[in-house]
């Protein structure tokens, strides 16, 4: 009976201490409220949410129809490096070369080192036969490089939703085409 009395009191201290941190709660929301209001913050509308300018409840965009480049490999130009040692974007068509399966890849046909001179592509890097956690060479493709168009993407003539202000800083000239990470990885660790 004692015990059920003091868990009853205690209950009901529980009670009324939540409730003043309810009170509590509720003037900092007030507070909170004044505050913003006095400072007027910008409302941003529905159609300004999104990158597409749209309102998000009868949004009706058609998906952007992408072209993608037509020229086989073998006739494409290839493309300026985006910045140095970035991975090269794909300058040809993939029709057909895509999707990397386990057992199917395309890309090493003509990409292998072994291969690369003699179809004019660009042999795949000494960067993509190492495994870094051992920092050891392969002599073999490593494994996370396999899937090539997960870092090499192809290109589509679609504008970009927000304007990139991003100029690569090349100090030498052959950096515009060639990667040389295997000599670089650790520049300024050591
Ligand atoms: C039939 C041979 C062939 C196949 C298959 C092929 N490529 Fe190429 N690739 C080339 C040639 C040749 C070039 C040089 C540009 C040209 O002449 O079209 C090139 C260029 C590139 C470049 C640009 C290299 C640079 O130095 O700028 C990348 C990246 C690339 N290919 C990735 C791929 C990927 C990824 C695949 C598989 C989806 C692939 N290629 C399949 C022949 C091929
Ligand atoms: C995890 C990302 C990644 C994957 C996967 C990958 N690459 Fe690369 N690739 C890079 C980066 C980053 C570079 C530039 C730095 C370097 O040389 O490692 C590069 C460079 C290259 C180059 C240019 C070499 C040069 O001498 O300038 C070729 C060609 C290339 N990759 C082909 C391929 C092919 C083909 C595959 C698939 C078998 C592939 N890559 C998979 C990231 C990747």
């Amino acid at each position: 009976m004692k015990r059920l009395l003091i868990t009853a009191l205690s209950a009901a201290m529980l009670l009324g201490l939540s409730a003043c941190a309810d009170k509590g709660a509720e003037s900092a929301v007030q507070m909170d409220e004044q505050e913003l209001n006095s400072k007027q913050p910008p409302v941003v509308t529905e159609e300004e949410l999104g990158l597409r300018k749209e309102n998000l409840y009868t949004e009706d965009t058609k998906p952007v129809r992408a072209v993608y480049t037509k020229a086989a490999p073998g006739t494409a130009t290839r493309f300026k490096r985006s910045y140095v040692n970035a991975p090269p974007l794909i300058p040809h068509s993939v029709d057909g070369l895509l999707p990397i399966t386990k057992g199917n890849n395309a890309c090493l046909g003509c990409h292998m080192p072994e291969v690369a001179k003699s179809v004019g592509a660009t042999p795949i890097p000494p960067t993509h036969f190492m495994d870094f956690r051992t920092q050891k060479k392969l002599d073999h493709l490593a494994q996370q490089r396999y899937n090539c168009s997960q870092c090499h993407v192809p290109q589509a003539n679609v504008q970009p939703l927000v304007k990139n202000n991003f100029q690569p800083d090349f100090w030498r000239p052959e950096q515009m085409e060639k990667s040389n990470l295997i000599d670089t990885l650790n520049e300024g660790v050591r």
